[in-house]
């Protein structure tokens, strides 16, 4: 049988789920034990500021999100702001939390909207560019939360070999049983625009456009230092060991649902040339947590 349709009804559904199952979660929920903070501190401290940092630049995305989709329809706006926001905004301020246990600087959250966001922002009025950047805003969300779902993972992993079980079971792993219903959303919604061909094929071209010149991943904002920041937290994790298998695994969706008339295509190549990028210039300059 064929899979079943996704309606606007049934994203709906998925959010107000998320919201019941998964409230905020609560700083006084967490166990901050920490049995070896100079190891953590050592092994993680850019992963945990690379994941603070992005987890805390939500209100930023809420920005990016108005700016570039100014007529925001009702599952959406119930998505990002009843939803979305409260939760990862709880996320950022744990992991904040956790690096200042650690005796690392608190996140510097970068909030500017960048000038060619601001451009398309300002295209965006016309409803044949707004569907545009409505599905990149989806495809975009999709890798994000992936890329979440996959960092969570290994750090539990890692954070249980050392020992680190508090920081593991109350603080990542609280975390990561959120991410997946985030991917789902914006899975559902991208899915749904390309079922309901809701792009003309001449709107999927400019989107493909816009993807391949204009591609940055999550919390990198073109900043190189925060690029470098990012290539700390795949050498951190291990990702940098297999970077084909990780944008396999991020990518797919993408690959999938904008690049069909590429055929076999397992993932977009511009995400492994980012991720190879940021770990090119994590090597070249390490690891910087603030400006000079
Ligand atoms: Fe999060
Ligand atoms: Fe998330």
């Amino acid at each position: 049988m064929a899979r079943s349709q996704i309606t606007e009804a049934s994203i709906m559904e998925h959010v107000r789920r998320l919201e019941d199952e998964h409230p905020p979660i609560r700083l006084d929920s967490v166990d901050r034990t920490i049995v070896n903070p100079l190891v953590v501190r050592e092994r993680f401290a850019p992963v945990i500021d690379y994941l603070a940092r992005v987890e805390l630049e939500v209100d930023r995305n809420v920005l990016e999100l108005l700016t570039l989709l100014p007529g925001v329809s009702e599952v959406d706006r119930y998505f990002y702001q009843d939803v979305w926001q409260p939760q990862e905004i709880a996320h950022g301020v744990i992991l904040d939390r956790l690096q200042v246990d650690l005796g690392l600087p608190p996140s510097e959250v970068f909030l500017g909207i960048p000038m060619r966001m601001k451009l398309l922002g300002a295209l965006a009025h016309f409803p044949a560019i707004q569907q545009i950047t409505r599905l990149l805003y989806y495809l975009t969300g999709a890798a994000t939360e992936r890329q979440a779902v996959l960092a969570y993972n290994r750090f539990t992993n890692q954070l249980d070999e050392l020992g680190e079980k508090a920081i593991s079971a109350t603080i990542i792993g609280q975390i990561k049983r959120q991410e997946p219903g985030h991917f789902a959303f914006y899975q559902m919604s991208a899915t749904q625009m390309i079922q309901d061909e809701v792009l003309a094929p001449w709107q999927l071209y400019v989107a493909r456009v816009l993807r391949e010149k204009g591609f940055a991943l999550v919390g990198t904002n073109y900043v190189p230092r925060y690029e470098a920041n990012l290539g700390g937290l795949m050498v951190g994790l291990g990702i940098d060991q297999e970077l084909e298998k990780y944008a396999k695994d991020v990518g797919r969706l993408e690959a999938k649902l904008l690049w069909a008339n590429k055929n076999g295509m397992e993932f977009p190549p511009y995400f492994l040339e980012a991720l190879r990028q940021s770990v090119d210039m994590y090597r070249e300059h390490g690891f910087h947590p603030k400006a000079p």
